[in-house]
């Protein structure tokens, strides 16, 4: 009796086991396959434009993607320059858009959740840094913190609405925006000294900056 159970839990084990590896098998070979066309996910977005069931990535092979979650295919892709100027620094998603900073700081640009299409770009600076971040506003307004600043965009033109600079001539790095009620928060540390929060009114006015020491930051705390 002990041993006919013994049997049938191995045998209900064995089955569930295989039936794990197999679902396993499937998925190793769609995420390969994919990962083939557009190299490994670094960010991923549940895409919140249409009833579509469609995911938006970025990957270290600068490409921008949707995939249709259920099998897997590509919807659309979008590659960027094969060089420095085509990293991914950050992106954000929101509704029908995805914007995003590039090439090391030095670009910000918006593309159609729909089709992948670029609906415009703005050129920041010509060298690239370390440092970026990006949000939406409200539905209307792209608020970049790049190595030169913080823009603020208008999100269906790209027009340029206001900046602030950044007190980072220590070397102190930006690399966080938050966006809460009228405030505008960029934060910056500098590794073995202090953390920077500079804090802008909805027009881009800077209203308070402070540094608090945190000697304990060094460069791999984020
Ligand atoms: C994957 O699913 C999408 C959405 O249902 C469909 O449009 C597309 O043709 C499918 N692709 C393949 C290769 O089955």
């Amino acid at each position: 009796m002990l041993s006919s159970i013994v049997k049938l839990l191995f045998f209900l084990l064995s089955t569930a086991f295989l039936h794990v590896s197999g679902l396993y098998e499937d998925q190793v070979g769609k995420f390969d396959w994919t990962q083939r066309y557009i190299g490994k996910i670094e960010k991923l977005y549940w895409d919140q434009s249409n009833p579509s069931k469609k995911l938006l990535v970025t990957t270290d092979k600068n490409v921008l993607a949707s995939i249709h979650v259920y099998n897997g295919s590509i919807a659309w892709r979008q590659i960027l320059e094969d060089n420095d100027r085509g990293t991914i620094d950050a992106v954000f998603h929101q509704d029908k858009y995805f914007v995003g900073v590039c090439g090391g700081g030095r670009y910000v640009r918006s593309w159609k959740v729909e089709t992948g299409a670029l609906s415009w770009e703005n050129t920041v600076h010509h060298i690239a840094r370390p440092g970026a971040d990006i949000k939406i506003k409200g539905n209307d307004q792209v608020i970049a913190l790049t190595p030169y600043g913080v823009y603020s965009y208008d999100l269906l033109n790209g027009k340029q609405k206001w900046k602030f600079s950044l007190p980072n001539s220590d070397g102190t790095v930006f690399d966080r925006v938050i966006v809460r009620g009228n405030e505008v928060i960029a934060i910056g540390h500098l590794p073995g000294a202090h953390v920077t929060i500079v804090k802008a009114n909805n027009e881009g006015v800077i209203s308070s900056q402070k540094s608090i020491p945190a000697a304990w930051i060094n460069k791999e705390t984020r």
